[in-house]
């Protein structure tokens, strides 16, 4: 009979899992980031095109809230925790603040997507950096890409000339 106690936390090796946290966990605090700023900018939105702007970026939070999770659960089902705690994301995110109160929509946008832009920094060294270490890992975050790339294009749709 197995032994319940001689279960491993993972069937992956421990450097993998490590590995696959230490570039994963940068994009978690990223996308955690960018779920609270766009709350904030889905809030103070003003212009003409106000009622288009202001549910888009309700999509970009849900969007970054699922690819968070996504990323999140990755490292937990290999076995290690996340540190994605509000004062660790204020501390380690890589996305510019966001200026506070009211702004018109563009200025909105072009700060969402610096957030952007910088989350995708991070998530294209942990496609980079995980092609070698582990594949499945590489794959959260190259669907991650895919996603904040398209929300990327739907937000500069409404700034491009
Ligand atoms: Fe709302």
């Amino acid at each position: 009979m197995t032994d319940v106690k001689a279960v491993p936390q993972s069937s992956i090796d421990p450097d993998v899992t490590s590995g696959v946290a230490q570039f994963l966990t940068p994009v978690v605090v990223d996308l955690q980031a960018l779920a609270v700023d766009g709350k904030q900018a889905h809030w103070h939105v003003r212009g003409p095109n106000f009622q288009a702007v202001h549910e888009l970026l309700d999509e970009v939070v849900a969007h970054a809230q699922e690819f968070a999770d996504l990323a999140a659960e990755r490292v937990v089902a290999l076995g290690l925790p996340i540190d994605a705690r509000i004062q660790t994301v204020a501390k380690k995110t890589s996305t510019p603040a966001l200026k506070e109160g009211f702004q018109q929509s563009d200025q909105v946008i072009a700060q969402v997507i610096a957030g952007i832009d910088a989350t995708l920094k991070n998530v294209h060294t942990a496609i980079d950096e995980l092609d070698a270490l582990d594949q499945a890992s590489q794959d959260v975050a190259i669907e991650i890409a895919r996603g904040l790339e398209k929300d990327r294009w739907f937000l500069f749709a409404h700034i491009a000339g």
